[in-house]
């Protein structure tokens, strides 16, 4: 897909969906600067710039240092983030705020951090990528339901507040993918006898190769294409089958028949 190339700053670009994004947007002629915690080897066509979304410090350094080496910042791509599972008894404060701060203030501290650069300019894209689940509350992964949904309404929110600086915003709502977000997600230290049956059946069902079938680089088309689009919509989605199917029921049906459909799914 052709666009005018563009200085682009996906954050989390050294895995899943976010490397993706980089490898597909720097082959199509684009300046992409991808991040890492910890940066191993610089892949060939992008680079990867050290950024822990949790750090003010690390954000502001990484973010001057794009500003550095390209002058701009066009497009940024809020991707880096974490999941999170167990019954929401077994999670304690510490694990929420370690979601709601990767998953919701680490965009934030990146928008704030970009948004001067692009307001000079008078112009920017920022796509923040959610979830498909902000727009209902799985079970034993409700504090990621609630992280992502509050990252849908502050997009919202900021949309309103920077369009007339000729910035857009939107966000990407991917389902599922194949990545490691699996592995990295948060976990609870002790899971209780109340909760074991549930939540065990929910990480088999979860972890099944069939709910992660799907290619990353069918997000990165996406992204891509808000890239070309010069009035982008307010939400995007990037999935398959059932599971675009329940954000339609979601908005139709009484919100108890809706938690009998999401339980059958996990018996
Ligand atoms: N995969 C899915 O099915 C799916 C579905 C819906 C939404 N999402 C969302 O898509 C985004 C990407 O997830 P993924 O599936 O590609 O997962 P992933 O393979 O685990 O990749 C996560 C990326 O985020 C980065 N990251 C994690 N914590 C960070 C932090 N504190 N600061 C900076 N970077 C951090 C990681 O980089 P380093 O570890 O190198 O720092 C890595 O590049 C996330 O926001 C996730 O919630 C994924």
């Amino acid at each position: 897909m052709y666009s005018t190339p563009k200085v682009v700053l996906v954050t989390g670009g050294s895995s899943g969906i976010g490397k993706a994004i980089c490898e597909r947007l720097a082959r199509n002629g684009h300046r992409v600067f991808g991040t890492s915690r910890q940066p191993a080897e610089q892949p060939s066509n992008y680079s990867l710039v050290a950024l822990d979304v949790t750090d003010e410090s690390s954000v502001q350094q990484a973010v001057g240092e794009v500003l550095k080496l390209a002058g701009r910042i066009d497009v940024l791509v809020n991707n880096a983030g974490v999941g999170i599972q167990g019954a929401l008894e077994d999670l304690g404060p510490e694990q929420a705020h370690a979601v709601f701060d990767a998953d919701v203030v680490g965009p934030h501290r990146v928008c704030r951090a970009v948004l001067p650069g692009m307001r000079a300019q008078g112009s920017g894209t920022i796509i923040n990528i959610t979830s498909l689940a902000a727009n209902f509350g799985l079970p034993y992964r409700g504090l990621y339901s609630a992280a992502k949904a509050a990252l849908e309404r502050y997009t919202e929110a900021l949309s309103m507040e920077v369009t007339p600086f000729g910035i857009q915003v939107c966000s990407l709502q991917p389902g599922e993918y194949r990545t490691n977000i699996g592995s990295n997600r948060i976990k609870p230290s002790l899971v209780g006898d109340a909760y074991r049956k549930g939540y065990e059946r929910a990480m088999e069902i979860l972890s099944s190769s069939l709910h992660y079938s799907h290619d990353p680089d069918e997000v990165a088309v996406l992204v891509e294409k808000i890239m070309a689009t010069r009035r982008p919509k307010s939400v995007y989605r990037a999935a398959h089958g059932m599971q675009s199917v329940a954000v339609v029921m979601k908005k139709l049906l009484p919100g108890r028949w809706f938690e009998k459909l999401v339980l059958r799914e996990y018996k």
